[in-house]
């Protein structure tokens, strides 16, 4: 079974490949990207840690045990030594092989033939000495700003990105309905505390937290949604029908566009 989007909605809304096409290949690798490549996404979505020796890598967790044959922290591993491990077995034997890759190389790999959602992540205990900057470095020296949106869960991040000399598009990560647990009012569900995330131009939201409401009062904030991540068809749908701006999933080849 497939999504198909009507033509007025296609539009206007976009697919989210979600660390790739990662239901189809290793999530976060250059395989996953050039599936989604191939599929009808609009944006490819990746995660990013930062090496010991400060090299922007794409990987969703701060450890690599569980997505590699190796063991410790991003943080506390040379490029060189991330650079030895499998990140392609775990999902599948046929990807044995596969790498974990730089920032660099899905930048070169997605060359604006998609957009990239670049997730900015944090270590185990800290936040990653001089990540932002560092990407933004890459997205510059690869020409990528046009086709490159940042996003995170962590509003010192986004304050970082936000403080530099450099206007990028960001987007805000939220846990469930925070910053402020939602309150009635006259008998109905009212959501606030978002203004200090105006420079965003979304808030992305889980999918457990999706209604019409909150997608309405996000909309009337001044903020897109993209919603994560969602791989059933019948609940990709309805979350479009929601009035979300954006889903992500694992599975962009179940969506196409009449
Ligand atoms: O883009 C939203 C989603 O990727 C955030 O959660 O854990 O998959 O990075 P996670
Ligand atoms: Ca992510």
């Amino acid at each position: 079974e497939k999504v198909t989007l009507p033509k007025k909605q296609a539009r206007k809304v976009a697919v989210i490949a979600h660390r790739g096409a990662s239901g189809l290949a290793p999530e976060n690798t250059l395989a996953a990207i050039r599936k989604a490549l191939d599929t009808e996404a609009d944006f490819i979505e990746v995660d990013v840690h930062q090496s010991k020796d400060g090299q922007v890598v794409v990987i969703h967790d701060a450890t690599v045990d569980r997505t590699t044959n190796g063991t410790g922290a991003v943080a506390n591993l040379t490029l060189a030594q991330l650079k030895e491990l499998d990140a392609g077995s775990k999902h599948d034997s046929s990807f044995t092989g596969e790498r974990i890759p730089t920032l660099a190389q899905v930048l070169k790999l997605v060359k604006g033939k998609k957009k990239l959602l670049i997730e900015l992540k944090k270590g185990e205990d800290d936040y990653y000495q001089g990540l932002e900057d560092n990407t933004l470095r890459l997205i510059r020296e690869h020409r990528a700003d046009d086709w490159t949106v940042l996003q995170s869960f962590h509003d010192p991040i986004l304050e970082r990105i936000w403080a530099a000399d450099f206007v990028i598009p960001t987007h805000k990560l939220i846990v469930g309905k925070i910053p402020f647990l939602p309150v009635y009012i006259d008998h109905e569900l009212k959501f606030g505390g978002f203004d200090r995330y105006s420079k965003a131009a979304s808030i992305n939201v889980h999918r457990y937290f999706a209604s019409k409401s909150f997608i309405r009062s996000l909309h009337n904030q001044g903020f897109k949604t993209f919603i994560w991540t969602e791989d059933k068809p019948q609940n990709i749908r309805e979350l479009y029908d929601m009035g979300a701006d954006g889903v992500m999933t694992n599975h962009p080849e179940l969506v196409e566009r009449r």
